[in-house]
């Protein structure tokens, strides 16, 4: 059987921090905190195995709906975290960008939002996107919404608006599409992730929660995604299989 190429692009729902936390008897915010770890051991192995992309979902647009405390123990786990890991992405020749509805977020997170993936634009190894307030529902919308605005200047005609287009109004047009969807918790569903952009993804699930994701669940992921034929809606020849 032909193996898959190694993946250039990996996305991750890091899903189960709460649960983690709970088993401990520990606030859900705990389990956040011990998530972060588990980011940064993710990102260094993305360097390691030199992958190109690297997408994390963080925050929903539906996690807006978690409670006040919950909200804002994660916004500032995120503020923090944008200013600290500076050194780590200038160290690993990191790039990092922010994907979602930013308007959602305080002027203050949206100048450093601004200012981090500055700091890191001409950086040339992994690009790691971070998805916070983005949803898959939102990025298709958002591409629409452009789209039509052009066709109402007069800027586009309806009739060239194609798939392509849309690609590269949707996020993550800047990088090939993912190859390998990560998901943490046991959970099997997407979750308004990157709806658009993972129509050909292979989708693995592990039972671990996001906080115990480490250097072996990250091999085993690879591993599985080997093994996988992907074919794109083609029929592989023979001789190929
Ligand atoms: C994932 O962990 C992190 C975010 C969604 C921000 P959860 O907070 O969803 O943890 P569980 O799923 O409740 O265990
Ligand atoms: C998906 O996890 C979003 C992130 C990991 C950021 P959720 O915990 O929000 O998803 P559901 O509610 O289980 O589908
Ligand atoms: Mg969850």
């Amino acid at each position: 059987m032909t193996q898959a190429q190694p993946p250039q692009h990996i996305a991750v729902v890091m899903d189960g921090n709460g649960r983690w936390a709970k088993k401990r008897l520990l606030p859900r915010s705990a389990g956040h905190k011990m998530g972060v770890k588990a980011v940064r051991k993710l990102i260094i192995n993305c360097v390691k195995q030199k992958i190109c992309a690297l997408t994390l979902f963080a925050f929903s647009s539906e996690n807006w709906q978690r409670s006040e405390d919950e909200v804002a123990t994660l916004m500032q786990i995120f503020i923090e975290h944008l200013h600290k890991e500076i050194p780590l992405f200038q160290e690993h020749n990191i790039k990092l960008q922010i994907i979602g509805d930013l308007s959602k977020f305080s002027p203050e997170l949206q100048q450093q939002i601004h200012d981090t993936m500055h700091s890191t634009a001409n950086n040339t190894g992994l690009v790691v996107s971070v998805a916070a307030s983005y949803g898959g529902r939102w990025d298709i919308t958002q591409a629409a919404k452009t789209l039509a605005q052009q066709v109402a200047r007069g800027e586009l005609d309806a009739d060239d608006i194609s798939e392509a287009l849309i690609q590269q109004h949707c996020c993550l047009a800047n990088l090939p599409e993912p190859d390998l969807f990560i998901r943490t918790s046991g959970e099997q569903r997407i979750s308004n992730f990157l709806l658009w952009q993972c129509a050909y993804t292979e989708l693995y699930f592990t039972e671990q929660l996001w906080p115990d994701f480490n250097d072996e669940s990250f091999q085993a992921a690879l591993v599985w995604f080997k093994k996988r034929q992907r074919r794109f809606g083609k029929i592989i020849q023979k001789q190929e299989a």
